[in-house]
């Protein structure tokens, strides 16, 4: 067990810990749609509905998103992985080319996803170097025959489980 660690050992131990990865999405003020690449999106509650994530203190896209009050958690399908990646390291256009329809509290549905939360803003607290964002969930869909939930380990895509 080390206790001195630096934070390329930190990431790449945290790494092996397989993650679901979603996109975030909102709107900004002129109604352009946003979104970012998460893979720290937890269920918490059930009564009351919340779930929540943890953007970046650093992270451009949730601020803007987050002064509309609501967003909506895109859970990615594996056939999504240029999504996954472009919502990540793009910075301009992200949603370029990118069919979407608009969730009942106006959010960005992106199409292909397997399930959408549509959530308001319930509370933010910073946590270290991140802020933990509190949802409530307003509405739920799931996408009938839709692929496969996407699974993220050790900085890859690796389907739908790592024993698949
Ligand atoms: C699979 C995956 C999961 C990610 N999960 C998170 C996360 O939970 N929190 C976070 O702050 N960034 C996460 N990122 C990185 C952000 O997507 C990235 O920093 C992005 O540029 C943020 O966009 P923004 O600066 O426009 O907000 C993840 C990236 C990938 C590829």
């Amino acid at each position: 067990m080390k206790s001195r660690f630096d934070g390329k050992e930190f990431r790449t131990v945290l790494g092996h810990f397989p993650t679901g990865v979603v996109i975030i999405s909102g709107l900004d003020r002129a109604d352009n749609p946003l979104g970012l690449t998460i893979g720290s999106f937890s269920s918490i509650s059930l009564d009351p509905p919340l779930v929540g994530f943890f953007p970046g203190l650093n992270s451009k896209t949730w601020p803007a998103i987050a002064e509309s009050g609501a967003f909506c958690v895109n859970v990615l399908s594996v056939a999504q992985g240029e999504l996954c990646w472009r919502f990540a390291k793009e910075t301009e256009g992200r949603f370029e080319g990118v069919k979407w329809s608009a969730s009942p509290l106006k959010s960005p549905m992106i199409d292909g996803s397997v399930a959408f939360i549509d959530c308001k803003v319930e509370s933010s607290a910073q946590i270290g170097d991140h802020l933990f964002v509190v949802g409530r969930v307003h509405g739920l869909h799931l996408v009938e025959g839709a692929q496969p939930a996407m699974v993220f380990s050790k900085g890859s895509v690796v389907g739908t489980s790592p024993l698949s």
